[in-house]
């Protein structure tokens, strides 16, 4: 074996459980490249038919991992047709990826509301005005409807967060750290649910 080859990944990922390694991982992520949180959301059809798309991840713990979104948005619907997704995370400055996957549950309005509350409020607006995936005639109508909006909330403080508004939260039923490595003998760690525990193995690059 190549000297570079060290054990160095399985230090790194020594605990049994998956969710401490990923939050050093994405906290070593955030300080290594901009819009390190952006994770690959992939859902699919009834009948199986995949698409894949860019969202934000606003909260992870043992419970999982929450991004926000339109309830009438494509991958709304998918979620309730088919309510599994997984993710996928590349940090290419520090050649890691993790992918996750798992079942897919609503967020719930208080954690909603919250989170809501923390946007600048022209994006408070914004999400009023997007009908997510929906034709759009043009850019002046959106923008008409964004000034409709402002205007609406203009004598309120508040804006209040639309229905059609809410947090998904993908509980991880698996999860595998990649790290990149010479000679492309890249490590992959897998942690697969079992009940309350996890099974951790690796497989071959
Ligand atoms: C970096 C990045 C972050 C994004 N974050 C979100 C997000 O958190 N929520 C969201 O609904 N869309 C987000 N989007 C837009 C989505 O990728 C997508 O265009 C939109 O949600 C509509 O997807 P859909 O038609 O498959 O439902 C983001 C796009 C990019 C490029």
């Amino acid at each position: 074996m190549p000297a570079e080859i060290s054990a160095e990944i399985i230090d790194e990922i020594a605990d049994n459980e998956p969710f401490a390694p990923f939050a050093r991982w994405l906290e070593a992520a955030m300080r290594s490249e901009p819009l390190a949180e952006t994770m690959m959301l992939a859902t699919a059809t009834r009948d199986g038919v995949p698409s894949v798309r860019a969202v934000l991840l606003k909260g992870a713990d043992a419970q999982g991992l929450v991004f926000y979104t339109n309830l009438e948005s494509r991958k709304a619907e998918e979620l309730r047709e088919n309510p599994r997704a997984a993710l996928c995370f590349h940090w290419k400055s520090l050649g890691r990826q993790i992918r996750v996957q798992g079942r897919v549950a609503s967020a719930g309005a208080e954690e909603a509301d919250a989170y809501f509350a923390t946007r600048v409020r022209d994006s408070q607006i914004g999400a009023w005005a997007s009908a997510q995936s929906r034709p759009l005639e043009s850019r002046a109508v959106l923008e008409a409807r964004f000034a409709e909006f402002r205007d609406k909330y203009a004598a309120q403080e508040r804006v209040s967060r639309p229905a059609n508004w809410a947090g998904y939260r993908v509980r991880p039923e698996r999860f595998e750290f990649w790290q990149e490595r010479p000679f492309r003998l890249h490590d992959r760690v897998v942690f697969v649910r079992e009940g309350e525990a996890w099974r951790k193995g690796r497989l071959y690059p």
